[in-house]
């Protein structure tokens, strides 16, 4: 089953780029940028990722994402990940990134933008990856600061495909940013929200009926409500499901307590992502293998995951359908 898993081919739709920053790199970028850190090394640092719920991960992610300062600190943590993706036969990633996390800090918004692209493209022409980028608003920040962001991203409009919601769920409903994502509609931007991670489930039904999104990130809790399963069926919304991620940050206890494997066999459109790698314990592959290590499947239902994300990706029809057959080629020809 793992070399099955490993070989398969993969689409992430669910990727904070700040969270694949690996400790080495961050010590790396430190240095470069002649900041301190409060660790002595990256190992220390990696004893710290040790999470109660969402909250006490925000606090670590956004304190190491200050290491990012240069055009050249964003090109080098795309293109680590990118490297990531290509061992783990990943063929397309939808990135989110966190503009306000970096602007903030008074890293002007291309700086940010320029470094990631770059090596996206890289990645494509290199690496044969294809990809997506996706802007992600604070929703522990005001509804202003989304609006400011989202202007500041109409310069870019060419090299990003939607926006999306992440950050602290409790206390930020989906109906704070409904203005802003109507407005990012407006644009042409397609539209994704963090939704049922730690939230209810009406967080869910409200992010689909207020912000128009075409997929729900986590959703998890979806499980709680008989009508909102109903509907995910039905309309076959698809879910980025992050394993490894929900029991770092205790959504569930175990791997064996969690859901998604329930969620694919009832008809929901689940797929498997990373998260924040870095900081989760490991990238596509692992997220795959720790699912199917704890939930009993076959080859037909592990490559179900990966049809899903095709169908749920923001590429277009001709690319998905060579997707597709690229999924089905391995599943004729694997043992
Ligand atoms: N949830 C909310 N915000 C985030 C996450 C997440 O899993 N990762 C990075 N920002
Ligand atoms: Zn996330």
């Amino acid at each position: 089953m793992n070399a099955f898993i490993q070989g398969l081919p993969k689409v992430e739709l669910h990727l904070h780029i700040e969270g694949s920053l690996e400790p080495e790199l961050l010590f790396k970028l430190a240095q470069r940028n002649t900041l301190s850190l409060p660790y002595s090394s990256p190992e220390e640092l990696r004893k710290a990722y040790e999470f109660d719920d969402l909250q006490s991960f925000l606090d670590i992610y956004y304190q190491g994402a200050n290491a990012l300062q240069t055009e050249q600190d964003f090109f080098d943590l795309t293109w680590a990940y990118l490297e990531r993706c290509h061992r783990d036969n990943v063929i397309h990633t939808e990135v989110f990134f966190d503009p306000q996390t970096h602007t903030d800090r008074g890293i002007p918004f291309d700086v940010v933008i320029n470094g990631i692209d770059r090596a996206l493209q890289q990645g494509h022409s290199e690496l044969g990856i294809s990809s997506q980028l996706i802007m992600c608003f604070l929703r522990h920040l005001s509804e202003e600061a989304a609006i400011a962001t989202l202007e500041a991203a109409l310069p870019f409009k060419d090299k990003i495909i939607g926006v999306g919601l992440d950050s602290s769920e409790q206390g930020h409903p989906p109906e704070k940013f409904a203005r802003v994502f109507k407005m990012a509609q407006q644009e042409g931007f397609l539209t994704v929200a963090h939704a049922g991670e730690e939230g209810p489930a009406q967080n869910i039904v409200d992010s689909i009926e207020m912000l128009g999104i075409s997929r729900i990130d986590h959703g998890v809790r979806c499980v709680e409500s008989d009508a909102l399963m109903r509907e995910l069926i039905e309309s076959q919304m698809p879910l980025t499901v992050c394993p490894l991620s929900n029991i770092k940050l205790k959504v569930f206890d175990k791997m064996e307590d969690h859901n998604i494997v329930e969620l694919l066999r009832k008809g929901l459109a689940v797929t498997i992502n990373s998260d924040d790698p870095a900081y989760f314990g490991g990238y596509m592959t692992d997220n795959f293998l720790a699912v199917s290590d704890a939930h009993k499947m076959s080859h037909r239902e592990i490559a179900q995951f990966t049809l899903n994300a095709i169908n749920a990706s923001f590429i277009d029809e001709a690319l998905k359908e060579e997707y597709k057959n690229k999924v089905e080629e391995y599943l004729r020809t694997a043992v």
